[in-house]
This record gives structure tokens, C-alpha cells and sequence, in this order.
């Protein structure tokens, strides 16, 4: 039997997950509206990525033999001045995320429900490499950004990013 808690933790992040999509949907909405295809098309595979988690969230916990209850999904109220204001977004949003799995990891680890924290080991390494991209993103808009060949130059690069289903297989 899960403990509650634990529980509790995993079906919340299915919705932090579907929320984190959201996010980047409307970031990806953002810089479409300003012609930027490739910063576009790049938060469109997060969104697209975010969704995944929230699946497999799903999806551990159906296997696990728990119920699912699923939330009302917020809507993105941020308003974004400039590109470099979502980037920032960007990572702090993956910083809160990053937060909310170690809260999930710790409170496994109390009632040690280590099947929990083996599931959810391939996010705690996910959730370094979003911060790294992240970081990565806003260091390239600092050096190249202001210059409109840089950006051109730039958006391209986002734009050659292609999905690839998650690597974690329930
Ligand atoms: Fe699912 Fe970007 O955290």
C-alpha cells in the first residue's frame, strides 16, 4: 500500500506537469508571435516533453495500482516583455519543478517506498539536464541576443531541435 503522503505527491505532479506544458506552450505561443520560429518550435517540444512526465506520472501510479485524480489545469498569466524575460522564466519555473521532485524523493524516503524513489531517480537526472538547458539558453541570449545576426544564427539552432519520446519506459 502507498503511503498517503507519497500518494498525494505523485498525483499532484501529474497536474505540475500538465501545468509545466501549459507554461511552455505559451511561451512557445510568445515567440511565435514574434517570428521567432526556432525559440518557438524549441519551447513546443518542452511543452510537448512536459506533457510526457505528466504521463508517466500517470502512469506509475496506475501500475502502482493508486487512483488518479486529475486537477483543474492554471492558466499561464505571466505577462513576458522580452524573450530574455521567458528564458529567465524558464528557469525558474524548472527550478520550482526541480524542488517539487525532491519533495516527492524525500517523503519516499521517509516511509522508504523505494520503488518510488528508483521511478523517480530518471527525473531527478531530467531535472538537471532542464536546468542545464535552461541555464545554456539564457548564456547564448546574453552573448548573441542583442545582435541581429546572433539571434537569426540562434533561432536557427532552436529551430533544428527535433522530439524524441522520453527515455524512461514504465
Ligand atoms: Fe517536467 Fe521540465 O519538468
Amino acid at each position: 500500500m502507498m503511503n498517503k503522503k507519497v500518494h498525494e505527491l505523485l498525483n499532484r505532479q501529474i497536474n505540475k506537469e500538465f501545468y509545466s506544458a501549459y507554461l511552455y506552450l505559451d511561451f512557445s505561443n510568445f515567440f511565435k508571435a514574434k517570428g521567432l520560429d526556432g525559440f518557438a518550435n524549441w519551447y513546443l517540444i518542452q511543452a510537448q516533453e512536459e506533457r510526457d512526465h505528466a504521463m508517466l506520472f500517470c502512469q506509475y501510479l496506475q501500475n502502482e495500482s493508486q487512483p488518479v485524480t486529475l486537477e483543474a489545469i492554471s492558466k499561464p498569466d505571466k505577462v513576458f516583455e522580452t524573450g530574455m524575460d521567458v528564458l529567465k522564466a524558464g528557469l525558474e519555473h524548472e527550478e520550482y519543478v526541480t524542488s517539487l521532485i525532491n519533495d516527492i524523493y524525500f517523503a519516499a524516503g521517509e516511509v522508504k517506498d523505494y520503488r518510488t524513489m528508483q521511478f523517480l531517480d530518471w527525473f531527478i537526472r531530467e531535472q538537471g539536464e532542464e536546468e542545464t538547458n535552461a541555464n545554456g539558453l539564457i548564456s547564448k541570449m546574453e552573448l548573441f541576443g542583442s545582435d541581429p545576426r546572433g539571434l537569426y544564427m540562434l533561432d536557427q539552432e532552436l529551430g533544428a531541435r527535433i522530439y524524441s519520446p522520453p527515455s524512461l519506459v514504465l
